[in-house]
Protein backbone atom coordinates (compact mmCIF):
# COMPACT_ATOMS: atom_id res chain seq x y z
CA UNK A 1 0.00 0.00 0.00
CA UNK A 2 2.83 2.76 0.82
CA UNK A 3 5.17 1.75 -1.96
CA UNK A 4 3.64 3.91 -4.29
CA UNK A 5 2.64 6.89 -1.65
CA UNK A 6 5.49 9.14 -0.63
CA UNK A 7 5.99 8.81 3.16
CA UNK A 8 3.88 12.51 3.96
CA UNK A 9 1.02 10.63 2.75
CA UNK A 10 2.00 6.87 4.67
CA UNK A 11 2.28 9.30 7.72
CA UNK A 12 -1.20 11.11 7.77
CA UNK A 13 -3.06 7.29 7.14
CA UNK A 14 -1.45 6.55 10.41
CA UNK A 15 -2.89 9.69 12.07
CA UNK A 16 -6.00 8.85 10.16
CA UNK A 17 -6.49 5.12 11.46
CA UNK A 18 -6.11 6.56 15.02
CA UNK A 19 -8.47 8.74 14.71
CA UNK A 20 -10.92 6.38 12.67
CA UNK A 21 -10.43 4.33 16.20
CA UNK A 22 -11.04 7.27 18.21
CA UNK A 23 -14.81 7.57 16.63
CA UNK A 24 -15.12 3.60 17.10
CA UNK A 25 -14.10 3.87 20.88
CA UNK A 26 -16.45 6.74 20.83
CA UNK A 27 -19.40 4.64 19.72
CA UNK A 28 -18.47 2.27 21.83
CA UNK A 29 -18.59 4.10 25.30
CA UNK A 30 -15.01 4.25 25.58
CA UNK A 31 -14.14 7.84 25.99
CA UNK A 32 -10.78 7.64 27.47
CA UNK A 33 -9.55 5.12 24.78
CA UNK A 34 -10.80 7.67 22.25
CA UNK A 35 -8.76 10.61 23.78
CA UNK A 36 -5.73 8.27 24.30
CA UNK A 37 -6.55 7.80 20.43
CA UNK A 38 -6.55 11.04 19.39
CA UNK A 39 -3.41 12.34 21.45
CA UNK A 40 -2.00 9.65 19.16
CA UNK A 41 -2.79 10.60 16.40
CA UNK A 42 -1.69 14.07 16.86
CA UNK A 43 0.77 13.76 18.97
CA UNK A 44 2.96 10.87 17.02
CA UNK A 45 6.13 12.38 16.91
CA UNK A 46 8.71 11.05 13.56
CA UNK A 47 11.96 12.16 15.15
CA UNK A 48 11.92 9.57 17.62
CA UNK A 49 12.13 5.99 16.36
CA UNK A 50 9.54 4.11 17.78
CA UNK A 51 7.04 6.43 16.83
CA UNK A 52 8.66 6.81 13.29
CA UNK A 53 8.15 3.16 12.65
CA UNK A 54 4.54 3.65 13.65
CA UNK A 55 4.17 6.33 11.40
CA UNK A 56 5.94 4.83 8.48
CA UNK A 57 4.01 1.47 9.16
CA UNK A 58 3.92 -0.51 5.55
CA UNK A 59 1.02 -2.06 5.32
CA UNK A 60 -2.78 -1.00 5.45
CA UNK A 61 -2.78 0.44 9.30
CA UNK A 62 -6.62 0.89 10.08
CA UNK A 63 -8.80 -0.80 12.38
CA UNK A 64 -10.08 -2.72 9.53
CA UNK A 65 -6.45 -4.12 8.25
CA UNK A 66 -3.29 -4.14 10.55
CA UNK A 67 -4.94 -2.19 13.57
CA UNK A 68 -2.08 -0.22 14.66
CA UNK A 69 -4.02 2.20 17.00
CA UNK A 70 -5.05 -1.09 19.15
CA UNK A 71 -1.11 -2.67 18.60
CA UNK A 72 -0.01 0.66 20.28
CA UNK A 73 -2.68 1.28 22.92
CA UNK A 74 -2.19 -2.65 24.18
CA UNK A 75 0.97 -2.16 24.57
CA UNK A 76 1.04 1.19 26.91
CA UNK A 77 -2.18 -0.74 28.83
CA UNK A 78 0.10 -3.61 29.28
CA UNK A 79 2.81 -1.30 30.64
CA UNK A 80 0.16 0.65 32.85
CA UNK A 81 -1.23 -2.44 34.33
CA UNK A 82 2.53 -4.35 34.91
CA UNK A 83 3.30 -0.61 37.07
CA UNK A 84 6.09 0.08 35.01
CA UNK A 85 4.10 3.47 33.51
CA UNK A 86 3.49 5.29 36.80
CA UNK A 87 3.41 8.58 35.18
CA UNK A 88 1.12 7.38 32.58
CA UNK A 89 -0.62 5.53 34.71
CA UNK A 90 -1.83 8.43 36.76
CA UNK A 91 -3.56 9.23 33.84
CA UNK A 92 -5.24 6.30 33.19
CA UNK A 93 -8.97 5.11 34.52
CA UNK A 94 -10.12 5.26 37.33
CA UNK A 95 -8.80 8.38 37.33
CA UNK A 96 -10.99 11.39 35.72
CA UNK A 97 -10.07 12.08 31.89
CA UNK A 98 -6.63 14.06 32.01
CA UNK A 99 -6.62 17.14 29.53
CA UNK A 100 -4.80 16.21 25.96
CA UNK A 101 -1.73 17.76 27.38
CA UNK A 102 -1.15 16.02 29.75
CA UNK A 103 -2.06 12.65 28.34
CA UNK A 104 0.37 13.11 25.19
CA UNK A 105 3.82 14.05 27.72
CA UNK A 106 2.40 10.94 29.71
CA UNK A 107 2.46 8.62 26.73
CA UNK A 108 5.54 10.61 25.03
CA UNK A 109 7.42 9.56 27.82
CA UNK A 110 6.49 5.80 28.17
CA UNK A 111 7.07 5.85 24.41
CA UNK A 112 10.37 6.84 25.08
CA UNK A 113 11.28 4.61 27.98
CA UNK A 114 9.93 1.08 26.70
CA UNK A 115 10.33 1.00 23.29
CA UNK A 116 11.57 -2.80 23.39
CA UNK A 117 8.21 -3.90 25.53
CA UNK A 118 5.97 -1.49 22.64
CA UNK A 119 7.87 -2.79 19.80
CA UNK A 120 7.24 -6.40 20.89
CA UNK A 121 3.21 -5.30 20.59
CA UNK A 122 3.71 -3.71 17.47
CA UNK A 123 4.88 -6.50 15.63
CA UNK A 124 1.61 -9.00 16.46
CA UNK A 125 -2.03 -7.92 15.97
CA UNK A 126 -4.56 -7.32 18.99
CA UNK A 127 -5.67 -10.45 20.67
CA UNK A 128 -8.62 -10.74 22.86
CA UNK A 129 -11.33 -13.09 23.63
CA UNK A 130 -14.59 -11.71 24.74
CA UNK A 131 -15.97 -13.71 27.80
CA UNK A 132 -19.82 -12.25 27.06
CA UNK A 133 -20.35 -14.20 23.37
CA UNK A 134 -20.41 -16.99 25.87
CA UNK A 135 -24.02 -15.86 26.99
CA UNK A 136 -25.16 -16.15 23.28
CA UNK A 137 -23.13 -19.04 22.47
CA UNK A 138 -24.49 -20.99 25.41
CA UNK A 139 -27.73 -20.63 24.37
CA UNK A 140 -27.05 -21.98 21.15
CA UNK A 141 -25.65 -25.40 22.95
CA UNK A 142 -28.92 -25.33 24.79
CA UNK A 143 -30.95 -25.57 21.81
CA UNK A 144 -28.79 -28.08 19.93
CA UNK A 145 -28.89 -30.16 23.36
CA UNK A 146 -32.53 -29.84 23.57
CA UNK A 147 -33.14 -30.49 19.56
CA UNK A 148 -30.99 -33.62 19.62
CA UNK A 149 -31.17 -34.63 23.07
CA UNK A 150 -27.57 -35.45 22.96
CA UNK A 151 -24.33 -35.09 24.01
CA UNK A 152 -22.16 -32.45 23.09
CA UNK A 153 -18.77 -32.53 21.08
CA UNK A 154 -17.50 -29.02 20.96
CA UNK A 155 -15.03 -28.05 18.22
CA UNK A 156 -14.49 -24.04 18.27
CA UNK A 157 -12.51 -22.13 15.52
CA UNK A 158 -10.66 -18.89 16.11
CA UNK A 159 -11.20 -20.12 20.12
CA UNK A 160 -7.81 -17.45 21.12
CA UNK A 161 -7.82 -18.67 24.71
CA UNK A 162 -10.37 -20.55 24.86
CA UNK A 163 -12.63 -18.66 27.19
CA UNK A 164 -15.70 -19.35 25.15
CA UNK A 165 -15.24 -22.96 24.81
CA UNK A 166 -15.99 -23.55 29.10
CA UNK A 167 -19.09 -21.11 29.01
CA UNK A 168 -20.84 -24.08 30.74
CA UNK A 169 -18.69 -23.29 33.33
CA UNK A 170 -20.23 -19.81 33.60
CA UNK A 171 -23.34 -19.07 36.14
CA UNK A 172 -25.76 -16.58 33.74
CA UNK A 173 -29.04 -14.44 34.40
CA UNK A 174 -30.42 -14.28 31.11
CA UNK A 175 -32.82 -11.01 32.09
CA UNK A 176 -34.25 -11.98 35.30
CA UNK A 177 -33.48 -15.67 34.45
CA UNK A 178 -30.83 -17.92 36.30
CA UNK A 179 -28.80 -20.65 34.40
CA UNK A 180 -27.93 -23.44 35.64
CA UNK A 181 -31.28 -24.21 37.08
CA UNK A 182 -31.27 -27.44 37.43
CA UNK A 183 -30.55 -29.01 41.64
CA UNK A 184 -26.88 -30.32 40.50
CA UNK A 185 -26.14 -27.11 38.59
CA UNK A 186 -27.51 -25.05 40.70
CA UNK A 187 -24.82 -26.44 43.55
CA UNK A 188 -22.17 -25.98 40.88
CA UNK A 189 -23.28 -22.60 39.75
CA UNK A 190 -23.15 -21.56 43.22
CA UNK A 191 -19.55 -22.33 43.33
CA UNK A 192 -19.19 -20.90 39.56
CA UNK A 193 -16.66 -17.81 39.95
CA UNK A 194 -18.09 -15.43 36.89
CA UNK A 195 -21.88 -14.74 36.42
CA UNK A 196 -22.54 -13.39 33.13
CA UNK A 197 -25.82 -11.28 32.71
CA UNK A 198 -27.71 -10.34 29.67
CA UNK A 199 -30.79 -8.30 28.80
CA UNK A 200 -32.78 -10.89 27.15
CA UNK A 201 -36.02 -10.26 24.73
CA UNK A 202 -38.19 -13.05 23.37
CA UNK A 203 -38.78 -16.19 24.50
CA UNK A 204 -35.74 -18.23 26.51
CA UNK A 205 -33.63 -21.29 24.74
CA UNK A 206 -34.34 -24.24 26.26
CA UNK A 207 -32.83 -23.67 29.84
CA UNK A 208 -33.72 -27.17 31.31
CA UNK A 209 -32.20 -28.88 28.59
CA UNK A 210 -29.44 -31.71 29.26
CA UNK A 211 -26.39 -30.01 28.70
CA UNK A 212 -23.49 -32.41 29.04
CA UNK A 213 -20.22 -31.55 27.28
CA UNK A 214 -19.01 -35.01 25.67
CA UNK A 215 -15.50 -33.15 24.56
CA UNK A 216 -13.81 -30.07 23.72
CA UNK A 217 -11.52 -28.70 21.18
CA UNK A 218 -10.26 -25.50 19.81
CA UNK A 219 -8.09 -23.70 17.36
CA UNK A 220 -6.36 -20.66 16.60
CA UNK A 221 -3.89 -19.02 14.42
CA UNK A 222 -2.13 -17.61 17.42
CA UNK A 223 -3.77 -19.34 20.73
CA UNK A 224 -2.98 -18.01 24.28
CA UNK A 225 -2.69 -19.44 27.05
CA UNK A 226 -3.76 -18.45 30.28
CA UNK A 227 -1.65 -20.03 32.74
CA UNK A 228 1.16 -18.37 31.62
CA UNK A 229 1.50 -15.18 33.53
CA UNK A 230 2.78 -12.94 30.65
CA UNK A 231 -0.60 -14.69 27.75
CA UNK A 232 -2.75 -13.80 30.63
CA UNK A 233 -1.30 -10.61 30.83
CA UNK A 234 -1.32 -9.87 26.92
CA UNK A 235 -4.85 -10.67 26.70
CA UNK A 236 -6.00 -8.15 29.65
CA UNK A 237 -3.90 -6.05 27.98
CA UNK A 238 -5.93 -5.41 24.90
CA UNK A 239 -9.02 -4.82 26.76
CA UNK A 240 -9.46 -1.17 26.72
CA UNK A 241 -8.56 0.86 30.19
CA UNK A 242 -11.63 2.37 30.51
CA UNK A 243 -13.67 -0.95 29.95
CA UNK A 244 -13.49 -2.48 33.80
CA UNK A 245 -16.55 -4.67 33.31
CA UNK A 246 -14.87 -5.80 30.96
CA UNK A 247 -11.87 -6.83 32.12
CA UNK A 248 -13.02 -8.04 35.84
CA UNK A 249 -15.00 -10.55 33.47
CA UNK A 250 -12.16 -11.33 31.59
CA UNK A 251 -9.99 -12.03 34.92
CA UNK A 252 -13.20 -14.17 36.53
CA UNK A 253 -12.84 -16.38 32.99
CA UNK A 254 -8.75 -16.85 32.95
CA UNK A 255 -9.38 -17.91 36.86
CA UNK A 256 -11.69 -20.70 36.07
CA UNK A 257 -9.78 -21.92 32.76
CA UNK A 258 -6.68 -22.00 34.88
CA UNK A 259 -8.25 -24.14 37.73
CA UNK A 260 -9.19 -26.87 34.67
CA UNK A 261 -6.99 -25.70 31.54
CA UNK A 262 -7.92 -26.69 28.06
CA UNK A 263 -5.30 -26.84 25.28
CA UNK A 264 -6.40 -24.76 22.61
CA UNK A 265 -4.26 -26.36 19.05
CA UNK A 266 -2.24 -24.01 17.01
CA UNK A 267 -3.58 -24.43 13.71
CA UNK A 268 -5.66 -22.39 10.75
CA UNK A 269 -8.88 -23.77 11.11
CA UNK A 270 -9.58 -24.31 7.43
CA UNK A 271 -6.95 -27.21 7.83
CA UNK A 272 -7.85 -28.05 11.44
CA UNK A 273 -11.69 -28.39 10.79
CA UNK A 274 -10.87 -31.68 8.00
CA UNK A 275 -8.22 -33.33 10.34
CA UNK A 276 -10.85 -33.60 13.67
CA UNK A 277 -14.18 -33.79 11.75
CA UNK A 278 -14.43 -36.37 9.50
CA UNK A 279 -17.17 -37.79 8.27
CA UNK A 280 -17.96 -40.61 10.59
CA UNK A 281 -18.48 -40.39 14.42
CA UNK A 282 -19.53 -41.54 17.40
CA UNK A 283 -23.42 -42.10 17.65
CA UNK A 284 -25.90 -39.90 20.17
CA UNK A 285 -23.22 -37.42 20.32
CA UNK A 286 -23.83 -33.95 18.57
CA UNK A 287 -20.53 -32.74 17.04
CA UNK A 288 -21.35 -28.17 17.02
CA UNK A 289 -18.40 -26.40 14.94
CA UNK A 290 -18.74 -23.21 16.60
CA UNK A 291 -17.27 -19.94 16.16
CA UNK A 292 -17.34 -16.44 17.20
CA UNK A 293 -16.67 -12.85 15.71
CA UNK A 294 -14.48 -15.26 13.62
CA UNK A 295 -15.97 -15.56 10.34
CA UNK A 296 -14.64 -11.87 8.66
CA UNK A 297 -11.22 -12.90 9.32
CA UNK A 298 -10.97 -15.40 7.17
CA UNK A 299 -9.72 -15.66 3.27
CA UNK A 300 -12.64 -16.21 1.21
CA UNK A 301 -10.60 -19.59 0.13
CA UNK A 302 -10.68 -20.78 4.10
CA UNK A 303 -14.03 -19.66 4.56
CA UNK A 304 -15.15 -22.03 1.07
CA UNK A 305 -12.78 -24.76 2.71
CA UNK A 306 -14.44 -24.66 6.02
CA UNK A 307 -18.40 -24.21 4.65
CA UNK A 308 -17.40 -27.28 2.02
CA UNK A 309 -16.38 -29.44 4.66
CA UNK A 310 -18.99 -28.86 6.61
CA UNK A 311 -21.84 -29.27 4.23
CA UNK A 312 -19.37 -32.91 3.04
CA UNK A 313 -19.88 -34.21 6.94
CA UNK A 314 -23.64 -32.98 6.94
CA UNK A 315 -24.25 -34.89 4.28
CA UNK A 316 -23.48 -38.27 6.08
CA UNK A 317 -25.27 -37.27 9.07
CA UNK A 318 -28.48 -38.75 10.62
CA UNK A 319 -30.63 -38.47 13.82
CA UNK A 320 -28.26 -40.68 15.46
CA UNK A 321 -24.93 -38.86 14.22
CA UNK A 322 -25.98 -35.03 14.14
CA UNK A 323 -24.09 -31.99 13.05
CA UNK A 324 -24.26 -28.63 14.22
CA UNK A 325 -22.65 -25.79 12.61
CA UNK A 326 -23.36 -22.57 15.06
CA UNK A 327 -21.74 -19.47 14.46
CA UNK A 328 -22.10 -15.85 16.39
CA UNK A 329 -20.80 -13.01 13.68
CA UNK A 330 -21.37 -9.21 12.76
CA UNK A 331 -23.85 -9.10 10.01
CA UNK A 332 -21.96 -5.66 8.85
CA UNK A 333 -21.23 -2.53 10.51
CA UNK A 334 -22.57 -1.08 13.92
CA UNK A 335 -25.34 -3.74 12.79
CA UNK A 336 -26.07 -6.32 15.92
CA UNK A 337 -24.40 -10.03 15.42
CA UNK A 338 -25.91 -12.56 14.54
CA UNK A 339 -26.02 -16.41 15.96
CA UNK A 340 -26.62 -18.87 13.24
CA UNK A 341 -27.72 -21.91 13.36
CA UNK A 342 -27.39 -25.00 11.05
CA UNK A 343 -28.27 -28.31 12.00
CA UNK A 344 -27.99 -31.43 9.94
CA UNK A 345 -29.72 -33.76 8.91
CA UNK A 346 -31.54 -31.13 7.00
CA UNK A 347 -28.87 -28.56 6.94
CA UNK A 348 -31.51 -25.58 7.22
CA UNK A 349 -29.98 -22.54 8.20
CA UNK A 350 -31.57 -20.30 11.01
CA UNK A 351 -30.57 -17.44 12.61
CA UNK A 352 -31.28 -17.88 16.48
CA UNK A 353 -30.31 -14.41 17.98
CA UNK A 354 -29.93 -11.39 17.64
CA UNK A 355 -27.11 -10.01 19.94
CA UNK A 356 -24.92 -7.24 20.96
CA UNK A 357 -21.43 -8.53 19.95
CA UNK A 358 -19.85 -8.67 23.39
CA UNK A 359 -23.56 -10.42 24.98
CA UNK A 360 -24.96 -7.35 26.62
CA UNK A 361 -27.96 -8.26 25.16
CA UNK A 362 -30.05 -11.29 22.97
CA UNK A 363 -33.02 -10.95 21.25
CA UNK A 364 -33.89 -14.73 20.85
CA UNK A 365 -35.47 -15.20 17.45
CA UNK A 366 -35.25 -12.32 17.07
CA UNK A 367 -37.67 -10.50 18.94
C1 LIG B 1 -11.79 -11.40 16.99
S1 LIG B 1 -10.95 -12.80 17.57
C2 LIG B 1 -12.29 -13.68 18.33
C3 LIG B 1 -11.78 -14.65 19.35
C4 LIG B 1 -12.89 -15.44 20.04
N1 LIG B 1 -13.59 -16.30 19.13
C5 LIG B 1 -13.87 -14.53 20.74
O1 LIG B 1 -15.05 -14.48 20.33
O2 LIG B 1 -13.47 -13.86 21.70
C6 LIG B 1 -10.63 -13.77 16.10
C7 LIG B 1 -9.72 -14.95 16.37
O3 LIG B 1 -9.63 -15.72 15.17
C8 LIG B 1 -8.28 -16.17 15.03
N2 LIG B 1 -8.09 -16.49 13.61
C9 LIG B 1 -8.18 -15.67 12.55
N3 LIG B 1 -8.02 -16.35 11.39
C10 LIG B 1 -7.81 -17.64 11.73
C11 LIG B 1 -7.61 -18.84 11.01
N4 LIG B 1 -7.55 -18.86 9.68
N5 LIG B 1 -7.47 -20.00 11.69
C12 LIG B 1 -7.52 -19.99 13.03
N6 LIG B 1 -7.71 -18.90 13.77
C13 LIG B 1 -7.85 -17.73 13.14
C14 LIG B 1 -7.45 -15.02 15.56
O4 LIG B 1 -6.16 -15.42 15.93
C15 LIG B 1 -8.30 -14.57 16.76
O5 LIG B 1 -7.95 -15.25 17.94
Amino acid sequence: MSQSRSPTDVAAGVREAFIVQAHACERLGSPFTAALCRVLAAGLDPANALERRVLEWPGDPSPFADSVPLRLVGALHGLVRAGRAPQLAALYPPQPLAEPQRLLAGVRSTLREHPDFIRAFLDHPPQTNEVGRSAVLIAGWLEIAARTGYPLSLFELGASAGLNLIADRYAYRFGDVPWPQTQGRAAAAAGAALTLACDWSGPLPPLDAPLQIRARRGCDRHPLDVTDPAQRERLAAYVWADQRSRLERLDAAMNVMQSAPIRIETCEAQHWLPSVLPPTSEPYVARVVCHSIFWSYLEPQAQTQIATHLATVGATASTERPLAWLRLDLAGRDEPAALRLTLWPGGTEEVLARAHPHGAWVRWRGE
